[in-house]
């Protein structure tokens, strides 16, 4: 699928898996719950779910699901597996899921024109979202997730 000058791989599925393995503020499951191609949804309690999706490195990200813009449910986005970004579902936004980082708004290609400085608006102010990751380390066939 092509998207905004991009080609991008098609939405990944969603696995949600069943927290059981919580404690002192850590969650483990095995490994063998988590599938790699998918964003895997964890609730981890009435108000709390984070998603844990494998880096193409072979490493583990565990971040919030909450987009840190305006909230949206991240499992709606797009999940690229082959370079693990993931795109928001409601405007765009770009995260990396090794360090959570925001490294694109696509509003600023298509909308360039109507990006007019004004009193409450600064097209050059740079946005500073950031995913919330947990800590998330495998270790003999079990993930290891620090909630706090
Ligand atoms: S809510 Fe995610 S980019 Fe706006």
């Amino acid at each position: 699928m092509a998207l905004f000058g991009k080609t991008r791989e098609s939405r990944a599925p969603v696995r949600t898996i069943e927290a059981g393995g919580l404690s002192d503020g850590t969650l483990t499951l095995t490994l063998a719950q988590i599938d790699p191609l998918a964003v895997n949804v964890v609730k981890v309690d009435d108000s709390r779910s984070l998603a844990i999706v494998v880096m193409p490195d072979g490493a583990y990200s565990a971040f919030n699901l909450q987009c840190p813009h305006l909230g949206a449910n991240l499992a709606d986005g797009a999940f690229c597996t082959k370079d693990g970004t993931l795109r928001c579902p409601w405007h765009g936004y770009e995260f990396e899921l090794g360090e959570g980082r925001f490294i694109r708004n696509p509003n600023v290609e298509t909308l360039a024109k109507a990006r007019v400085k004004g009193a409450n608006f600064d097209p050059d102010k740079a946005i500073d979202y950031r995913l919330r990751l947990y800590p998330a380390t495998a270790n003999g066939g079990q993930l290891v997730v620090e909630l706090n």
